[in-house]
């Protein structure tokens, strides 16, 4: 299957009232299982550098491990759309972000997300008109955790939730195919979702979006060192892979 053709739920989706669900996936078997069991989308996130690399933020992540992890997951899908993601100052420029974009896809990514809003839309444009769809990504911007000084509420201000709309319009404008919408006051969600033709993926941004978005580690349990406060695991993996693990050294041990 083609890009164009793995990408198709990004146009239809909305216009039918369905929702989409995408969850990361950074590694083959985590990509199978979770195109096995139907998700819409894969994202190979720069998450990865927390949940998956031991860095405190996104910021440490380089484009050599977007292109491993990206990668390794898409060897894992044979239905879904896999997002690469861009990390941090791989897109500072037009022409830099079409270089990596491209990196991306010949990793088997079917399309690329960036950070940033109306200040990154002719990156967007330019990723666009070389052939590769784009993602926006707008309201918290991990990659700017450290000059934000942490994982703050977007939104809160009527000001700020109409800056929120003029960047989704922009990166709309500019291209994209969706946007993802990052902790925004839910109130301020709706507005973006009806003006806009793409659909908004949420992700602590409440239900008023087009789709959802979270980190599998999150969603499974498998980073049970935090979870962030809008997620409710829905599995408990890494209680199950300690258990494993203490039950067969137990069984070694006692085989000694
Ligand atoms: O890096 C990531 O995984 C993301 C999602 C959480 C939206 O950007």
């Amino acid at each position: 299957m083609n890009a164009n053709s793995r990408l198709e739920i990004f146009h239809t989706a909305k216009p039918q009232g369905k929702k989409i669900a995408m969850l990361t996936a950074y590694d083959y078997p985590t990509a199978r299982l979770l195109d096995e069991a139907g998700v819409d989308t894969i994202l190979v996130g720069d998450s990865l550098g927390m949940v998956v690399l031991g860095y405190p933020d996104t910021t440490l992540v380089t484009m050599d491990d977007m292109v491993h992890h990206t990668r390794a997951a898409a060897r894992g899908v044979q239905r879904a759309p896999v997002i690469g993601d861009l990390p941090i100052h791989s897109y500072d420029t037009p022409e830099q972000a079409v270089a990596n974009a491209r990196r991306l896809v010949e990793a088997g990514a079917h399309a690329v997300k960036l950070e940033g809003g109306a200040d990154h839309a002719t990156q967007i444009a330019a990723i666009t008109a070389a052939g590769i769809a784009v993602v926006g990504h707008i309201g918290m911007l991990p990659q700017s955790v450290r000059e934000e000084g942490g994982y703050k509420i977007k939104g809160k201000t009527p000001e700020a939730a109409e800056q929120l709309l003029h960047d989704a319009l922009a990166v709309e404008a500019a291209g994209a195919i969706a946007v993802v919408v990052e902790l925004v006051k839910h109130e301020a969600m709706r507005p973006i979702t009806q003006a806009l033709r793409i659909p908004t993926i949420g992700i602590g941004s409440g239900e008023d979006c087009d789709g959802q978005v979270i980190v599998i580690h999150d969603l499974a349990g498998l980073f049970p060192w935090f979870t962030p406060k809008f997620v409710k695991p829905l599995a408990t993996a890494g209680a199950t892979i300690r258990e494993a693990a203490a039950a067969y050294t137990a069984k070694v041990h006692g085989a000694s």
